[in-house]
């Protein structure tokens, strides 16, 4: 199993490119289902968890060509309507060709994705929106069983709270539907604008997305399009956390500032200088950071993927900051971890407080979970003396080629078996 070591200490300095949007690509990989003719996208990132979803993909009938971050999807031959337990386990945005198959061939047997380390991860919110569009759903030995005869009809669609793959599941089901379907309260995740838009290009009527009012309206059938993949507003916010911390000046390319206003008032409140170009961005830090509270929340507010690394910039700024984690149940794992490297936190619930120090030491901790990991990796490149990161394949999932991104931007990291 590899693991990564870190050299801490290290000023990061230097520019690198942020990759093609995760959370943007699993959803608009699933809605080629829709189409009976090729999708190539672009800017798709070479991570583990778009490799998982290929191969599920190609399992179902679709025929995948890669050239490198071009990948052109052909669901003309979708004969397998079934995403099995063992691929689902290992990634649970597998969820995310439900919808498109229902919509596609009315019929769909998915895994429960079950919980993860961060929480239970109920999918009930998809369930519920594809039963008001008319979907027979049974739910046996940790499968659903969903069909539907004559096709899924529009529907008036409220979910109970704000879900990104929740209200993709059902705006992607939506666009093959007889009639219209309106999602209230839905998700305005930039990665929701970003399927809405390709799912536009290949044909589909929809309105409002990235408001928390989606209308579709039902069409016959979806065409094939080309469809360039936003950049990954995470990715970008997590270099500009490691920047930070290490009182570095760095430059992001194939990025900006859209999408992550939030998260730059915090970096600006920490006292670091931003500027954003028109495919860019620059940060400078200050030699120290002041202490940032944050709440997480949907979108636009402060997004939960950043926390953890919000907690580690924190673990060395001057003063007290509070951080509140308000969308998942478990989320604050990698404070003890932190703990291990010297940080003064205490946690109350979904609260926690954190009293920066002078200095961390480095010593070995262990990933729990994607952007936990991030977090580990910021706090060891700030800390004195060398951490190691291990269980790193969750880090693989959601960050493309993670330490050379590091490497040029001065880090002192190297993979470890
Ligand atoms: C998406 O997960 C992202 N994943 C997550 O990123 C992200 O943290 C999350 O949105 C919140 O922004 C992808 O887009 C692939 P939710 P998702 O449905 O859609 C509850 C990462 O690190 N809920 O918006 O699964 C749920 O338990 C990952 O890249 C229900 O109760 O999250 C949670 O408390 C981690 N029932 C809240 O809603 C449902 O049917 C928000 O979850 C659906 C959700």
């Amino acid at each position: 199993m590899d693991k990564l070591l870190i050299q801490g200490g290290a000023r990061l300095d230097g520019e690198t490119t942020v990759s093609g949007a995760k959370n943007a690509a699993l959803p608009i990989l699933c809605a080629t289902l829709l189409s009976a003719e090729p999708v190539t996208l672009t800017n798709v990132p070479q991570l583990q968890d778009i490799a998982t979803l290929l191969r599920l993909l190609g399992q179902m009938g679709v025929a995948v060509e890669r050239d490198g971050d071009r990948v052109t999807l052909d669901a003309s031959g979708l004969d397998n309507p079934l995403a099995p337990y063992e691929m689902v386990k290992t990634m649970r945005a597998s969820i995310l060709v439900l919808g498109p198959l229902m919509a596609r061939v009315g019929e769909a047997r998915v895994s429960l994705p079950g919980g993860c380390a961060i929480g239970a991860r109920p999918v009930d919110q998809h369930l519920k929106g594809l039963q008001a569009m008319g979907a027979k759903i049974a739910v046996e030995q940790g499968y659903i069983h969903a069909t539907v005869a004559g096709g899924l009809k529009g529907a008036r669609l409220f979910t109970d709270m704000v879900t990104v793959t929740g209200t993709e599941n059902l705006m992607m089901a939506a666009c093959l539907a007889k009639g219209e379907t309106v999602i209230e309260n839905a998700a305005r995740e930039p990665e929701v604008v970003d399927l809405a838009n390709c799912l536009v290009a290949m044909g589909a009527r929809i309105s409002g997305a990235g408001t928390d009012v989606i209308r579709i309206q039902g069409v016959e059938c979806l065409h094939g399009a080309e469809h360039r993949i936003m950049p990954d507003r995470i990715e970008t916010g997590t270099y500009l956390c490691a920047a930070a911390a290490t009182g570095g000046s760095i430059r992001l390319m194939g990025t900006s500032t859209s999408y992550i206003d939030a998260v730059v008032d915090k970096l600006l409140d920490a006292g670091c200088e931003i500027e954003g170009e028109r495919d860019a961005i620059r940060l400078t830090a200050p030699p120290r950071l002041t202490s940032v509270s944050i709440r997480t929340a949907p979108y636009p507010a402060f997004p939960t993927d950043m926390q953890a690394q919000f907690m580690a910039i924190n673990c060395v700024a001057e003063g007290t900051a509070v951080i509140r984690e308000t969308i998942f149940e478990n989320r604050f794992m990698h404070a003890v971890e932190l703990q291990r490297l010297g940080a003064e936190i205490r946690i109350d619930g979904n609260t926690a407080v954190v009293t920066g120090v002078d200095r961390l030491e480095g010593a070995s901790v262990m990933a729990t979970d994607l952007r936990a990991s991030a977090g580990l990796i910021i706090a060891g490149l700030v800390a004195d003396g060398e951490t190691l990161v291990d269980r790193i394949y969750h880090l693989d999932r959601g960050y493309e080629k993670l330490g050379d991104k590091l490497s040029q931007l001065g880090a002192r990291v190297s993979r470890v078996r």
